[in-house]
């Protein structure tokens, strides 16, 4: 049956820091390709099902045709594209140092990769109202406009602070950390008050929801909780309602599922497994991030062979790593690392017919996604802390004969929905994730088949298609609910 899509009768706006795409030079003729993360295959299906105009940064300087490449990819698209460019500074400050380098590692519970800038933070907040300058440009009325992620978090408090009436919403992608944590940010007031500007916060999970309503009364003693329900809790603070709610994003279950049922996946799947015979593939696929556990998941690979060696040449790890933010230090340590680890199982178990972990640093095109998806056996999906993880949910779109294990990190904002018939880790536990990786190449095909099509109707239920219908609901109610009087 095919599923019911989200139509919205208003213009969506979209704004998030990067557009959709990576703009870069080949053989010296600039090229447009759509990006790559969570962010981006979420909403990309939404966006061509609705009159839509999508705000950002394109992610490369002035020398480029910017606007041309843009309109070339839009039309194929089926929705507008603006940019918002960004000088050095800009980049540097706003970019690599208070969005990258402060907020990423700070709200995903990593302190230790937190650095603390004032002048960061200042870039931050001016290109945060470069953004909502930049937005002011293209609204009318009725429109719906809609801020994603932890880049734009100020843009709410400009756009007021401009005079736009419209309802303002801002979904955050990535985890919302405990009190405890957001309080060593030296500018926590300014940050939290203006995510107050918002009318709709939508959250991953209910404990990011959580964390955010106990940071905001604890922090804010003007603030005050007016109600709290099973799926969204009302703030009220300096006369305004604020809805604060959790919607966990998700995919075009369909769109994987067909996908993987095409002649062209099916082939290149075959050719996969035909490649590596006669043993179960476990899957890792990720952008470089330190948040994304990969280290530790080697290590516990490691353990899972030094203590089952009955799993020697019969397992491969496929592990794919999508390059991402390469000039930062960190991302650059982490690559060398990862080569390091790699180079050491490979050479300590490997032999001339079996090697243990088939490493790839590059994107894969969605033919070979879709095929590596498919045709593991295994996926080994172990986040140190992560928002949702959307690359758990397609695999079981993918997993289109019933047979796959689904291995999830509990820190996974995934967790939640998947938890029930997934095999959920701790990520830190080396021991018990290699244990779990024996599990996993031991469990029968009755067990698989029955967890796997739970896992596949979950998914297929809470497609990104109801996420959406969910959350313009919501917003449609706030419009009721808040008072936009001036404060
Ligand atoms: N992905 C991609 N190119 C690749 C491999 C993966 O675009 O070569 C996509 C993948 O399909 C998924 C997204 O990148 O939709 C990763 O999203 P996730 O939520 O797992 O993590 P994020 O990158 O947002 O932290
Ligand atoms: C995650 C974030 C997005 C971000 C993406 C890619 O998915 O939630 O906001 O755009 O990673 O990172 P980048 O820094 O290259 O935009």
């Amino acid at each position: 049956m095919a599923k019911q899509k989200q139509k919205i009768n208003k213009r969506l706006i979209v704004v998030s820091n990067r557009l959709p795409v990576v703009i870069d030079k080949e053989n010296d003729q600039w090229r447009i390709q759509p990006g790559s993360g969570g962010l981006v295959t979420a909403l990309n299906p939404i966006l061509k099902e609705n009159e839509s105009l999508w705000i950002g940064w394109p992610g490369t300087g002035k020398e480029a045709p910017i606007q041309e490449l843009l309109d070339q990819f839009g039309s194929e698209q089926g929705y507008k594209l603006v940019g918002v460019p960004l000088n050095q500074q800009e980049i540097e400050r706003y970019y690599w140092g208070f969005s990258n380098g402060t907020l990423w590692p700070l709200l995903h519970d990593l302190l230790g990769y937190c650095k603390f800038d004032l002048e960061d933070w200042q870039t931050y907040v001016a290109v945060n109202k470069k953004f909502a300058e930049a937005i002011t440009k293209q609204t009318r009325e009725n429109d719906i406009i809609w801020i994603h992620d932890y880049q734009l978090s100020m843009v709410g408090h400009f756009l007021k602070k401009l005079g736009v009436q419209l309802p303002l919403a801002y979904f955050h992608h990535i985890p919302f950390p405990s009190l405890d944590l957001l309080r060593r940010l030296p500018w926590k007031m300014e940050y939290t008050k203006a995510l107050l500007a918002f009318d709709l916060l939508g959250f991953q999970t209910l404990r990011d929801r959580r964390n955010f309503v106990s940071t905001v009364t604890n922090l804010i003693p003007e603030a005050s909780i007016l109600r709290r329900q099973r799926n969204y809790t009302l703030v009220k603070y300096k006369k305004r309602i604020i809805q604060v709610g959790h919607f966990p994003i998700s995919i075009d279950f369909n769109e994987f599922n067909n996908a993987a049922h095409s002649q062209e996946v099916q082939d290149a799947a075959w050719y996969l497994h035909e490649n590596l015979h006669e043993r179960q593939l476990i899957l890792g696929i990720d952008r470089l991030d330190y948040t994304k556990g990969i280290p530790e998941r080697f290590l516990a690979y490691e353990l899972a062979l030094e203590k089952y060696p009955e799993l020697k040449q019969k397992i491969s790890l496929l592990q794919v790593v999508v390059p991402s933010r390469t000039l930062d230090p960190d991302y650059q340590n982490l690559k060398e690392q990862l080569d390091q680890i790699v180079g050491r199982i490979n050479s300590r178990f490997g032999n001339a017919g079996w090697i243990p972990i088939h490493y790839v640093f590059r994107s894969l095109d969605n033919t070979q996604l879709v095929a590596h998806y498919r045709t593991s056996e295994i996926a080994l999906i172990t986040p140190l802390r992560d928002g949702m993880n959307l690359v758990a949910k397609e695999y079981c779109a993918c997993s289109v004969e019933n047979n796959g294990v689904l291995i999830l990190s509990e820190f996974a904002g995934a967790a939640d929905q998947l938890g029930e018939k997934a095999l959920l880790v701790n990520p830190y536990d080396i021991e018990k994730t290699a244990d779990t990786i024996y599990r996993a190449f031991t469990m029968p095909l009755e067990e698989r088949q029955q967890r796997m099509q739970w896992l596949r109707n979950q998914v297929q239920k809470n497609d990104v298609h109801r996420w959406l219908r969910y959350f313009v609901r919501t917003l449609d109610k706030v419009n009721s609910t808040t008072d936009f009087s001036p404060k």
